[in-house]
């Protein structure tokens, strides 16, 4: 498939100006924009996604913008992360300015906001509201599903739900998995805390601001993201270490039962399976079209090599962990019956 012309981003930066939704790539997952600033049009993507009311959104902006005119008591250090990640996959949560509304930001008091790098998102922004707009974006698919990272997964999710204006397409995300999000509202009190790991590590945010993100406690800001059970393709996921899967696959085999596996260790199999690097970076850009695709050939389970759990992949077994909430147990409970 060949990227959005630049009549179809005018197009659709005319749409989302109207108050209409547009999907759009961005380097990690495929967005579901609407104008920020207009609060009928935020609420169209609750209604399409079929996400609960209270869950916040993410602002996208384009290179440059003035983030103080979304945010206030901005501190040096998430400045200092905006100058070092942005335009790319790290959403800051911020104070939310006054004039910011409720719908984006689910009531809290806060905002959180991203530059991405993809061409045709910075040119989407950069075309909306001579890029001083902000573009309310989740991920475009429905509540719960695994993220869309091509135009078709967006197709595959909406059909041609007419509340779609455009759906832009720019080829496969290349990060794969959902932005880095950083908590940097309660600095004072909380330090930075990492709300969502991502393509952007811990380890490359305390490089730049000289203290380690914490990991969330209580009183952190929600993220859906961080539903236990989230990104879960239709047939329940199962996470396995390498060494139990021949024998697993060969036992439900033996019961009739259809699994797939996706993995990165060279196995060789008459199951259907995908094949991921064995390094993150690679991995994360195939895993969620991996779910998909073994969910469209309409398997029973999918089994998923369990990877390393070194902090290179936290991002990855972060997502892989929520797929595969609920299934415990589903393995034997096949084998059984
Ligand atoms: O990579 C991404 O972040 C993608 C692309 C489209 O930019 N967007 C994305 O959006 O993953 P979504 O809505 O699927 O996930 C955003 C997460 C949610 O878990 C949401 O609760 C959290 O960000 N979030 C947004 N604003 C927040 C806020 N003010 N406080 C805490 N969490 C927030
Ligand atoms: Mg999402």
């Amino acid at each position: 498939m060949t990227d959005a012309a630049s009549s179809d981003i005018a197009g659709a930066a005319a749409a989302l100006a109207k108050g209409d939704l547009v999907a759009f790539p961005t380097e990690t997952v495929y967005g579901l924009g609407a104008d920020a600033e207009n609060p009928a049009a935020v609420a169209k993507i609750y209604a399409a996604k079929g996400r609960p009311q209270d869950h916040p959104v993410i602002v996208h902006v384009a290179p440059g913008a003035d983030i103080d005119y979304w945010t206030t008591e901005v501190p040096d250090a998430a400045r200092a992360l905006v100058r070092a990640f942005w335009p790319g996959p790290l959403t800051l949560i911020l104070k939310r300015n006054a004039h910011i509304p409720d719908a984006v930001s689910g009531g809290q008091d806060t905002v959180g906001i991203r530059c991405p790098s993809h061409p045709v998102a910075m040119q989407l922004l950069q075309a909306f509201k001579d890029g001083k707009g902000g573009v309310a974006a989740p991920s475009a698919n429905k509540f719960g599903n695994v993220s869309p990272t091509t135009s078709q997964h967006v197709h595959d999710e909406f059909g041609d739900d007419p509340r779609l204006a455009a759906i832009l397409d720019g080829g496969s995300s290349q990060v794969g998995i959902e932005s880095t999000i950083l908590d940097m509202s309660r600095l004072a009190t909380h330090g930075p805390v990492l709300l969502r790991p991502g393509h952007i590590t811990a380890q490359q945010i305390a490089d730049v601001i000289g203290t380690m993100p914490r990991q969330p406690d209580q009183a952190a800001p929600r993220a859906s993201g961080t539903l236990e059970s989230h990104y879960a393709p239709k047939a329940p996921v199962a996470l396995l270490p390498t060494g139990d899967i021949e024998k697993t696959l060969a036992e439900l085999k033996l019961r009739g039962r259809c699994a797939a596996l996706i993995h990165y260790s060279p196995f060789v199999l008459s199951q259907p399976n995908v094949a991921l690097p064995a390094e993150p970076k690679g991995y994360a850009y195939g895993v969620y079209a991996a779910l998909r695709a073994m969910d469209q050939q309409q398997v029973e389970l999918i089994l998923v090599e369990a990877p390393p759990s070194d902090d290179a992949w936290l991002g990855v077994n972060d997502r892989l962990r929520r797929a595969a909430f609920g299934s415990t147990g589903i393995i034997e409970r096949f084998l059984k019956s």
